[in-house]
């Protein structure tokens, strides 16, 4: 499915839709340039659960953990790992099975994951500023 925001407010909308598909053990991989709307994404997801509603990406934890009663969300920003022996080394796929993972820059560790991951692609667009081109593989809603 290919969705196209116009706006920032547009995104984190959209994460709060894909948030009501999550359960438990999905992961769910962001992909796309710098600036190309990956973290306004998990921001819809979190104010969803009731979770923060200004964030930033892990850049320098690696991840962020948040608690709902329902769920768990660890949001990881693996963009300055090496490769996914330093993602196995920090413990990181422990973290699959205890609740949803979602993994700004995680083709990066595309060998370790679990084979059903839900992939989401974002791209900008050349001639408008604001326009996100964002493409959703392996989740239904
Ligand atoms: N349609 C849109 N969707 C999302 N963000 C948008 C949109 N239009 C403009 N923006 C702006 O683009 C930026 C997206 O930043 P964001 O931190 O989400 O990027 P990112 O993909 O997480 O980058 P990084 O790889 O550096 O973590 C924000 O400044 C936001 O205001
Ligand atoms: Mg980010």
């Amino acid at each position: 499915m290919e969705i196209i925001t116009r706006s920032e407010a547009e995104t984190i909308e959209l994460g709060k839709k894909i948030a009501k598909q999550l359960k438990k053990g999905m992961v769910i991989v962001l992909t796309g340039d710098l600036g190309s709307g990956k973290t306004k994404l998990v921001e819809g997801i979190l104010s969803y659960f009731g979770l923060e509603s200004e964030i930033s990406s892990p850049t320098f934890t690696i991840v962020n953990e948040y608690y709902s009663p329902n769920l768990n969300i660890y949001h990881f920003d693996v963009y300055r790992l090496e490769d996914s022996d330093e993602f196995t080394a920090i413990g990181g796929e422990e973290y699959f099975e205890k609740g949803v993972c979602l993994i700004e820059w995680g083709e990066l560790i595309e060998d370790i994951l679990p084979n059903n991951y839900v992939k989401i692609t974002f791209s900008r667009n050349n001639e408008e500023e604001n326009v996100r081109n964002i493409k959703i593989e392996n989740l239904e809603f």
